[in-house]
């Protein structure tokens, strides 16, 4: 396992709120943080189809491209009535022609949910494959994991993404409603970063 000893660690995403929240669980360890979309780098395509793959790809290129190391964050919801979905493609589901909605991405899961007339609880778990790539290839990989439940109607403003029809295991908040330092402490994310942090940070 490689250690991180570097100064600066670029932060391989444009999404806004993934940012905030590597940003915020690397704060302890005194790293600049900078992201590719400060950096002027653009976005891989993500053509896998498994969250480790697109992990890789987008750290790899941050790195290739800047000279640094580069972490990415790879996730998405998996619904098990769904089979899984959506998955690697989690982000995908919220897309419309005038950029990503994600309230119109919760309310396609939970119509396919009615649709299916699946059991309740309607079980579901947010994954996050973390990537630290280095310019000259190495890298190291880490999965992280929360299990939950999704609730109608959606709760809360606060997050990102499928958050407020989030609701994990033993909690009476969704993700939406929780203060932001408990879900950075309990979530797939925090979990990943767990891993990456015993191995790789000091
Ligand atoms: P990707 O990793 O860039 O392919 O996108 C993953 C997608 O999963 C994001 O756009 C979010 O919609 C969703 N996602 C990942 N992590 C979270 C989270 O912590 N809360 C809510 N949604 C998330």
């Amino acid at each position: 396992m490689r250690r991180f000893s570097d100064k600066t660690l670029v932060v391989a995403t444009h999404n806004a709120g993934k940012l905030t929240e590597i940003a915020a669980l690397l704060k302890p360890y005194g790293i600049k943080v900078v992201s590719a979309g400060e950096l002027g780098l653009d976005e891989p395509e993500e053509t896998e189809d498994n969250f480790a793959g697109n992990a890789r790809i987008k750290a790899h290129y941050a790195a290739r491209e800047s000279g640094l190391p580069a972490l990415s964050d790879d996730s998405g919801i998996s619904v098990d009535a769904l089979g899984g979905a959506p998955g690697v493609y989690t982000a995908d589901w919220a897309e419309t022609p005038n950029g990503r909605d994600f309230a119109m991405a919760m309310e396609k899961v939970w119509e396919k949910l009615e649709a299916l007339n699946a059991p309740e609880p309607r079980t579901a778990t947010f994954n996050s494959t973390l990537c630290l790539a280095w310019p000259d290839g190495h890298e190291e990989l880490f999965v992280g994991k929360v299990d939950g439940r999704l609730v109608w109607p959606m709760r809360g403003d606060r997050g990102f993404g499928y958050d407020p029809m989030f609701l994990p295991n033993g909690e009476v908040e969704t993700f939406g409603e929780m203060d932001p330092d408990k879900k950075h402490g309990m979530s797939h994310r925090a979990d990943a970063f767990r891993k990456l942090v015993d191995a790789c940070f000091d």
